[in-house]
């Protein structure tokens, strides 16, 4: 990385599109790090137990709130995605998403990722559900990853696109769309062609590419799905989200797994990336000399595209060269699993201070 020395910035506090907070003892050891640094965060519901109905989605929240304690900001408000599969009822999501209970619906191939087993085998299947989630206007989060076994890890996003969202999305022209994860070229350009398809970008998509994953011994700790992509891939998805586009925001898809079941004969998928993420991004955009850029992509687009105003609450950021502060990488749950942080690097180079109390208006 080149050497961008001293900087500093200053953005409305952060929203999380597309995150990971498990349950139990895990779910209390990942979610103060959200809940005291992120406004609205957008839970996906791919528990062992996936969240098909309203009432499993208002337990799950309940047990978020609880776990986040005292310490969340006040500001910390978690959003329910339910698991589209043929268990969900459209008369459930409907009275779930007016009494605000649910604000999205997640769709996972079956078989593309962890705990996706439950999850779908072909997206225009669910096309009389799907023309009823276009007229509520509530949005569907994708997944977009072909499992077809015969196409290569590199191509699935393109090809699940090709031959899955692009026939929704000509069907369905008012359906609000997120590929989640944008991790190619052929995302960012479908983002782009479709005025109502929005992306996510993760911090790992924007500041790794499959190198990393292989050239300097196997990095377990950086498999995720989709798998990071090319150097030319990342090029772009960097350029999407130093742009300022207000189709490209942040989605951490933190994913945390137990050091365990990264590091085992056949390793889980999943960075755990919401701890470090903004000194993550404030590097990616500070090389690109965009800092001015981070804000629209941390807290003003995802915000307005999901209809909410930005905060008026502040987060400030500073790069100090000279910073020693030593980070520990592990994070260890109550029942004594280790869970290896992604970005400790940036953190070094990074300080963050939350500027409660001080509003953007004020
Ligand atoms: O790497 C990933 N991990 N990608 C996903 O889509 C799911 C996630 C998880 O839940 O572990
Ligand atoms: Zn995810």
């Amino acid at each position: 990385m080149s050497d961008v020395g001293f900087q500093e910035v200053t953005i409305a506090t952060p929203d999380d599109w597309h995150v990971h907070l498990r349950d139990d003892t895990m779910l209390r050891a990942v979610v103060p790090f959200t809940a005291n640094l992120f406004r609205y965060a957008l839970v996906m519901p791919n528990l062992s137990q996936p969240i098909t109905t309203t009432a499993s989605a208002a337990a799950y929240r309940e047990r978020i709130i609880e776990a986040a304690g005292q310490d969340a900001s006040a500001e910390f408000t978690p959003l329910m995605a339910l698991y589209l599969n043929d268990s969900v009822s459209i008369a459930d999501l409907s009275a779930g998403f007016s009494d605000g209970v649910v604000h999205a619906v997640k769709y996972y191939p079956a078989g593309a990722t962890t705990n996706s087993e439950a999850g779908g085998s072909s997206l225009i299947s669910y096309g009389p559900i799907l023309s009823q989630i276009a007229d509520l206007g509530i949005p569907l989060l994708v997944h977009a990853e072909s499992t077809d076994p015969s196409v290569d890890i590199f191509d699935r996003e393109r090809v699940f696109l090709e031959n899955e969202l692009a026939p929704v999305c000509e069907q369905l022209p008012t359906l609000k769309v997120t590929v989640e994860h944008v991790s190619t070229t052929d995302g960012v350009v479908f983002v782009r062609e479709h005025s109502n398809v929005t992306g996510t970008i993760t911090p790992h998509h924007l500041s790794c590419e499959r190198s990393d994953i292989l050239a300097n011994g196997l990095r377990p700790d950086l498999y995720c799905k989709p798998v990071l992509n090319s150097k030319e891939n990342r090029q772009t998805l960097i350029e999407a989200a130093t742009s300022g586009e207000p189709s490209f925001f942040l989605g951490t898809d933190s994913a945390p797994h137990p050091l365990s079941s990264k590091r085992s004969a056949v390793g889980k998928a999943g960075i755990f990336s919401a701890p470090l993420a903004l000194p993550v991004l404030a590097e990616v955009f500070a090389e690109r000399g965009a800092l001015d850029r981070l804000e629209a992509f941390t807290s003003t687009n995802g915000a307005r595209y999901h209809g909410f105003e930005p905060s008026v609450y502040r987060v400030r950021l500073r790069r100090l060269d000279d910073r020693s502060e030593v980070f520990d990488e592990m994070l260890r749950t109550n029942d004594g699993y280790e869970v290896q942080m992604f970005g400790v690097e940036a953190a070094r180079k990074w300080s963050l201070e939350l500027l409660q109390g001080s509003r953007l208006d004020a």
